[in-house]
């Protein structure tokens, strides 16, 4: 299965994704954690991602592509991935069409996990008093539902026009959730 999750900030990309590629025993890959582990060893590559993390930018496409191509590259996606988080702008749909293409393979899912506003910024408040993530402040998530409205929403109707995209509701309890992934994608 080579699947991807798409969601604004807070929807549950994450818990899911984790959920999700266990029961399907493939990788979940997570460009910003990827991004947030290079942020605290101090790597060139963190360095750079921070100033725009922290802003709830989106890091520029030409190092998120490098990333993506070489952890894709790595032996336990050989058998599928769940890429949590990427694409996130119509430039990382056409590279990740190219980059799976030298191999004969195409994106075959999509799940796009929806949340309502008000819910997904009371989880994130909730989260930055657990974990403390620099980007979990009021003005950067209202920042971050911005960007994702602008740059990520549009790929909703660019997937769908291949027909693969499946709308889960975000809502309700994490178990609930999963429920709904799984019996989509086994649908
Ligand atoms: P990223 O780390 O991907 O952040 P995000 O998209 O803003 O999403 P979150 O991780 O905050 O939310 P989530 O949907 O994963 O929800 P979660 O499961 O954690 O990206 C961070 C930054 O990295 C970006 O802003 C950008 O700068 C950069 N970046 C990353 N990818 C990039 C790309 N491709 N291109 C360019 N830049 C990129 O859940 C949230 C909280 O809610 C948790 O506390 C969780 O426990 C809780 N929760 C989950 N489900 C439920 C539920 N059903 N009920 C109650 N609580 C729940
Ligand atoms: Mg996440």
């Amino acid at each position: 299965m080579r699947l991807v999750f798409l969601g604004p900030p807070g929807a549950g990309k994450g818990t899911q994704a984790r959920r999700v590629a266990d029961n399907l025993s493939i990788p979940a890959i997570s460009t910003g954690d990827i991004f947030r582990s290079n942020v605290s060893a101090g790597t060139e590559l963190g360095v750079l991602a921070k100033r725009y993390m922290d802003a709830g930018e989106y890091v520029p496409d030409s190092v998120t592509n490098d990333m993506v191509r070489a952890r894709l590259a790595e032996p336990d996606a050989e058998r599928g991935f769940l890429l949590d988080g990427y694409p996130r702008t119509t430039a990382q749909v056409e590279v990740l069409d190219a980059i799976l293409a030298t191999s004969g393979l195409t994106v075959e899912a999509v799940v796009e996990i929806t949340a309502d506003a008000d819910e997904v910024v009371g989880r994130l408040l909730k989260r930055a008093e657990i974990e403390g993530r620099a980007d979990d402040t009021e003005d950067v998530i209202r920042r971050r539902l911005e960007v994702y409205a602008e740059q990520t929403e549009p790929l909703t109707s660019l997937y769908g026009s291949r027909g693969i995209v499946h709308r889960v509701d975000g809502m309700g309890a994490v178990d609930d959730v999963t429920g709904r992934i799984l019996a989509a994608l086994e649908g």
